[in-house]
């Protein structure tokens, strides 16, 4: 567990539970649980990704894969151990101080984003997709499942933890969120074809090589890239609305398409 947690990573989805939760007024304190539960999961979401049963990858973070350094059922178990702790600390009072109606609301809200109709449907979307060709509207659904949810999930539970949970803002969140998370998949299906493993920490090209179907497979890369590009500036404007103080999102809106790893 700690070999998939603690290693390289950009913490991309820790950071965005920390820049929504500030603009709801919650302190970094108050934001550390929910962001650890979040990176939990997305720890856990790779270590399973990269089974032989699913993309069979052997690199992940500049390091042998989890079932590469161990063997096959100790990575199924990490990673189901590391879900099952994530939801132990959300909900736990002595590990997250939020009130017990927060802590409640992120459960149902993470719980949601990370299951069939979320991350793992997304994943199984993905696994039938291999060697298909799929329509755009297929492609989008498949990416909001798979990547957005948990980016959207990341940004409400920032939202959630302020004082008073404010509508207007948590729906402006989330659409910022659902926005910069299909970019953030269009991202890594450009990089998987146009970087190197050594820049990313995994194994480059492995997209064609599997027969994903991808932005890039599907509309190829000038449209892949027009595409993450509009939807950055769709979450940026989504901010406008905001007022002066959603500069650090904004910034993260861009990195999703400017990262090179
Ligand atoms: C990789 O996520 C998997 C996807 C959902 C695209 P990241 O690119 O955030 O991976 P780390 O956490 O930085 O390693
Ligand atoms: C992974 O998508 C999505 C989840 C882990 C839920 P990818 O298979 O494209 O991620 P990488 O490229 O291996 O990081
Ligand atoms: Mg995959
Ligand atoms: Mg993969
Ligand atoms: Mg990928």
């Amino acid at each position: 567990m700690e070999y998939a947690c603690l290693g390289g990573g950009k913490r991309f989805r820790a950071m965005l539970v920390y820049a929504c939760g500030v603009m709801t007024g919650a302190t970094l304190e108050q934001l550390d649980t929910p962001a650890c539960a979040v990176e939990m999961v997305h720890a856990y979401s790779l270590v399973h990704d990269d089974l032989p049963a699913m993309d069979n990858d052997l690199l992940r973070r500049g390091q042998p894969t989890c079932h590469i350094e161990f063997d096959e059922a100790t990575a199924v178990l990490a990673g189901d151990a590391l879900q099952s702790r994530a939801f132990e600390i959300l909900a736990s009072p002595e590990t997250n101080i939020l009130s017990a109606g927060q802590r409640c609301r992120m459960l149902e809200e993470l719980s949601k984003a990370i299951g069939s109709t979320g991350m793992a449907g997304g994943q199984a979307l993905d696994m039938a997709a291999t060697d298909r060709n799929l329509e755009t509207h297929e492609l989008v659904h498949l990416h909001r499942l798979k990547t957005g949810a948990l980016i959207e999930a990341a940004a409400v539970l920032g939202g959630l933890a302020g004082p008073e949970s404010d509508h207007r803002l948590l729906g402006s969140l989330r659409e910022y969120a659902r926005s910069i998370g299909l970019a953030f998949q269009i991202a890594d299906d450009i990089l998987d074809c146009t970087s190197d493993s050594r820049t990313l920490g995994k194994t480059a090209g492995a997209d064609s090589r599997m027969g994903k179907a991808t932005y890039v497979s599907t509309l190829g890369l000038e449209e892949a890239r027009t595409g993450a590009a509009d939807l950055s500036r769709q979450a940026i404007e989504t901010l406008d609305r905001l007022g002066d103080n959603a500069g650090f999102l904004k910034e993260l809106a861009r990195f999703v398409i400017g990262r090179n790893y």
